[in-house]
């Protein structure tokens, strides 16, 4: 039996095929599936025989048809045109985030066995004038097209899940931080570009003011908590499938005294400030933190601190740095 990673040559993707097969290597994985299938427009990165990579868009019902057969036991939807791309891009935000979800759950239900399936959404649904702890009903009021994209797929894999076409479960991610590469087309890109560039000796902007508060997860608090979406029993989640996934809250100046404690005064004296209005419009409607008790309980991580997330991203990924290998959650608080 196979799984579906849309998205699965993507950042999370790819990292989220490479946990699942660690998991599958270590033995008797929750969910009993032997093989995986990345559908992206990019070629999975991940060399593994049983990884498949299909390479379409996933927002083309005839890809969808042929693959999402009966041998599906489970699908995970990341594939998606990010902040950035979708603000400059309505129609192709549109075309990928809401009719691309659309024709998943379309195939999804026509298998009439209700798969589960993981939907990655965000904190960018959520809009206006949120409380300082955003309480875990509180309603989308998203103020970008990223965000209203996914609120829509948010509904849409809802409304599939109460009727019994899908067993649907939402998780909005945080701000993904430290992110390797390079920047991404993420308004929230420099959550990542403010720490990663100066540790690796090159300049960075901050665009938004220090004050700002992010809620943020580290790489593998974020791979970790997808695996577990899929697993944890859908009674458990309730009738609305919308999860606010574990984070922390932390400004964009704590950021900076992190990066100066271990980077020291040289990485910190890399980051210049430069006010950016359309980065600042997206981001700082972004609430900086939620309630995640529940979350907790049903066996969600989050990371310990940002100094921590800083140091896994300079063990994992920094020039030098080996990948994780079978490193899940470690150093991620649960309930
Ligand atoms: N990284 C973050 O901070 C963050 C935060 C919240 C939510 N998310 C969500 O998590 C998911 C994965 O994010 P990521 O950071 O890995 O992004 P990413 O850009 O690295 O990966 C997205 C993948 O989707 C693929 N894709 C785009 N359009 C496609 C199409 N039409 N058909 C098939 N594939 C297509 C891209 O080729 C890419 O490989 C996305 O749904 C994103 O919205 C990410």
């Amino acid at each position: 039996m196979k799984i579906i990673v849309t998205g699965g040559a993507g950042f999370l993707g790819s990292r989220l095929i490479e946990l699942l097969l660690r998991r599958l290597d270590a033995g008797e994985p929750p969910i009993p599936f032997d093989r995986i299938v990345s559908l992206d427009l990019a070629e999975c990165p991940v060399a593994d025989p049983r990884v498949s990579s299909v390479v379409g868009d996933v927002a083309s019902p005839e890809l969808l048809d042929r693959e999402v057969d009966e041998d599906v036991l489970g699908i995970y939807h990341l594939a998606a045109v990010l902040s950035g791309g979708s603000e400059e891009n309505f129609d192709l935000a549109l075309r990928v985030n809401v009719d691309g979800t659309r024709a998943l759950l379309e195939a999804a239900r026509r298998l009439g066995t209700a798969p589960r399936l993981v939907f990655t959404s965000s904190l960018a649904v959520f809009g206006g004038d949120p409380p300082e702890v955003v309480p875990e009903e509180w309603a989308e009021q998203p103020d970008s097209t990223y965000g209203a994209t996914k609120a829509v797929g948010e509904l849409l894999v809802n409304e599939y899940s109460r009727r019994g076409h899908v067993d649907g479960r939402i998780c909005r991610l945080p701000t993904i931080s430290v992110r390797p590469g390079r920047p991404n087309s993420a308004a929230s890109s420099f959550a990542s570009g403010i720490i990663r560039e100066p540790l690796n000796g090159e300049r960075a902007v901050c665009p938004v003011p220090h004050a700002t508060r992010m809620w943020l997860s580290s790489p593998r608090a974020a791979v970790a908590n997808l695996a577990h979406a899929l697993e944890v029993d859908g009674e458990r989640i309730g009738p609305w499938r919308g999860m606010n996934v574990p984070g922390i809250c932390v400004t964009v100046g704590e950021m900076l005294d992190a990066l100066e404690r271990i980077g020291g005064d040289q990485a910190r004296s890399l980051v210049d400030d430069a006010p950016d209005r359309s980065v600042m419009d997206i981001v700082c409607s972004w609430p900086g933190e939620f309630e995640v008790q529940r979350m907790l309980e049903l066996g969600f991580v989050r990371d310990r601190s940002i100094d921590r997330m800083i140091r896994q991203y300079v063990e994992d990924f920094a020039p030098g740095a080996g990948r994780p290998a079978g490193q899940d959650e470690a150093g991620a608080e649960t309930a």
